[in-house]
């Protein structure tokens, strides 16, 4: 049954600091619908760069993206975006698009387009009965949701973080990416005041949940 009150559990990091992997776990755990919204920007990065839009095209950039049609699908128990009645496909986690996404996602109009498409995951949350979201990305616990019930940070050594991107397979640039994402205007990715700070570096993703868990455990029992 959905929650009257549905939890909002927010995790922000950088990149590959394990934030997917734990969320999916607590998703299920919890049943709670995981929402990873770096996936968005990915899709809104690879749609801009299929239509030739550059970064800096102000005015073309911003009739695109007034002509984008954002829906939700659920993928299991995944919030799916699809622009224009179109999923994601595998260019999102290309090379080109981990090169590019964090100067698309730098724009306040690109961000301005995502804002109230995320907040309204609650909704959809509500809707397909789950009781509340898990919501990952940059500035969750800072903007999106600021009152969220649960709020992580999740750190993790560079050298780290390239392994296990590298062990993914993935040519990922992160720490260029986390420097681009930590220095923009607008919602930059920082640990909000409050938030809970979580270091990885030296932690298995099974000790990573199980800390996080236990708060969550505090407000919502297990599904
Ligand atoms: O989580 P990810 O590495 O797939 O995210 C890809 C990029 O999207 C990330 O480098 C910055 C951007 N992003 C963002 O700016 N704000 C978010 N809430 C999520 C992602």
């Amino acid at each position: 049954m959905a929650n009257p009150t549905p939890i909002i559990v927010a995790i922000d990091g950088g990149a590959a600091s394990g934030k997917s992997s734990s969320s999916k776990i607590l998703a299920e755990r919890f049943n709670l619908l995981h929402v990873d919204t770096g996936s968005f920007y990915r899709q809104i990065t690879s749609e801009l760069l299929k239509q030739e839009i550059a970064p800096t095209e102000q005015a073309g950039l911003e009739a695109a993206l007034a002509g984008l049609d954002l829906s939700t699908q659920l993928d299991g128990r995944s919030a799916q975006m699809l622009i224009n009645g179109q999923a994601a496909d595998d260019e999102i986690r290309s090379q080109t698009v981990n090169e590019n996404v964090s100067h698309y996602a730098a724009i306040p109009a690109v961000r301005q387009t995502l804002l109230s498409y995320q907040r309204g995951q609650i909704d959809e949350s509500q809707k397909h009965d789950f009781r509340g979201l898990i919501m990952e990305g940059r500035d969750i616990g800072s903007v999106i949701f600021p009152k969220a019930d649960f709020r992580f940070f999740l750190h993790a050594d560079p050298a780290e973080r390239a392994k296990r991107r590298a062990a993914e397979g993935q040519t990922d640039s992160i720490v260029e990416r986390d420097r681009i994402d930590s220095s923009r205007k607008v919602s930059p990715l920082t640990c909000p005041d409050g938030a809970i700070d979580i270091d990885s570096t030296h932690l298995t993703l099974n000790e990573v949940v199980t800390k996080m868990s236990d708060y969550i455990a505090t407000k919502l029992s297990p599904a």
